[in-house]
């Protein structure tokens, strides 16, 4: 009996998904088997492969440029998921599944709308779970929110893999810098921008008016926002305003704003992003790769699984010819 407890356990184990964990390696400065799956709720829709193909691809090139040259994307599984029509350049999967993806594409979790976001629980420079990304982010165009969505996905993948928060905060906008003068919560401190409240908007247009200081926090009202200037000659950095064209670095020890009330700040002891990044295990294993060129475009692999259906039987009777035919019937279902 406890040989048999054993046996069923020892085969749910081994054939059930592997909770959470990244299948991704970096090897000379690629990094490989990055899993990007599908919901099998989101309806039908060919070009969400198309932009997650474009999204990945921009990415790869952006953060060459951040990483001055150390890592980017080589190769890439999308799972399709079974409720979508299947195509004879599918291939089956292998280990990869939708639970232990590293970036999902599923409808929006109430919180967040469309807005990307990475699940990381831990601590500063500690991986997280997953980047999730909505259908309708990656089949509506919104620049001026957003970016270009290579970006944003350079942004979600630091988040990621090497640990660093962001380096804006909706809760504390502002606050009184050392100086005393009231500061937009940013990095770096070279990006520019006036501080004003809206007024009324009508078509596409607002009147805007200067905010105005409550004598009570010592900070601007609460309706006040801080708008960065459309021009800006401020590099970094990708944690707070991916969206800026200026924007292609992360703040570095020499830029990095440590006074900022933000969530980088906080967990991280007031360390820059970049500082963070560098000592990640990735960049131990990472020099800068030599020459001019750039890096290959990455490789995309379309993976669909077949409708299967996985039933364990259970049976009462003692005897071993029980436990070998539950061994054959177990392994026959696995391989349909
Ligand atoms: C990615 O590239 C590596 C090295 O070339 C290879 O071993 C691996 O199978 C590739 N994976 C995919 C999904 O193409
Ligand atoms: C796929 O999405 C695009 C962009 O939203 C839309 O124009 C198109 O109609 C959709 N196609 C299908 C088959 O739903
Ligand atoms: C763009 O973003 C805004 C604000 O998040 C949202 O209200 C709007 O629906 C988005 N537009 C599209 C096309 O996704
Ligand atoms: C940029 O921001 C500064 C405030 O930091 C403002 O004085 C200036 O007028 C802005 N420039 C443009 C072109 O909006």
């Amino acid at each position: 009996m406890v040989f048999r407890l054993k046996l069923i356990l020892f085969l749910v184990l081994h054939f059930l998904p592997k909770v959470k964990s990244s299948m991704v390696s970096l090897n000379n400065n690629g990094y490989e088997d990055i899993v990007i799956a599908i919901n099998p709720s989101v309806p039908e829709n060919e070009t969400l492969i198309q932009s997650i193909k474009e999204m990945v691809t921009e990415a790869s090139t952006y953060l060459f440029h951040a990483t001055e040259r150390r890592v980017y994307f080589r190769n890439v599984s999308i799972l399709i998921p079974v409720t979508w029509e299947s195509k004879s350049e599918y291939l089956m999967p292998k280990q990869e599944s939708y639970d232990q993806a590293d970036v999902i594409v599923a409808d929006p979790y109430l919180k967040y709308g469309d807005d990307p976001y990475t699940l990381q629980y831990g601590q500063c420079g500690e991986k997280g779970q997953y980047i999730h990304f909505t259908p309708n982010f990656l089949l509506t165009d919104n620049m001026s929110i957003y970016g270009p969505r290579g970006k944003v996905f350079v942004h979600e993948w630091a988040h990621l893999r090497w640990g660093v928060f962001d380096e804006y905060n909706v809760d504390r906008p502002f606050y009184i810098s050392r100086k005393n003068t009231i500061e937009a919560t940013r990095c770096s401190t070279h990006i520019t921008g006036m501080n004003v409240v809206f007024n009324e908007c009508k078509g596409g247009s607002c009147i805007t008016r200067q905010c105005r200081r409550d004598s009570k926090t010592g900070l601007y009202e609460a309706k006040c926002t801080f708008i960065p200037n459309k021009s800006q000659t401020a590099r970094d950095s990708i944690m707070f305003m991916q969206n800026l064209n200026s924007v292609t670095e992360f703040c570095t020890a020499k830029t990095h704003n440590t006074e900022a009330p933000n969530l980088q700040n906080k967990m991280c002891n007031h360390k820059s992003t970049w500082d963070v990044i560098k000592e990640s295990d990735d960049f131990q294993n990472a020099s800068p790769m030599t020459g001019t060129n750039l890096p290959p475009h990455p490789i995309f692999s379309l993976l669909k699984s077949k409708h299967r259906v996985v039933c364990l039987v259970l049976d009462k009777s003692g005897s071993m010819n029980t436990v070998r035919q539950f061994l054959l019937t177990f392994k026959y279902l696995i391989e349909i």
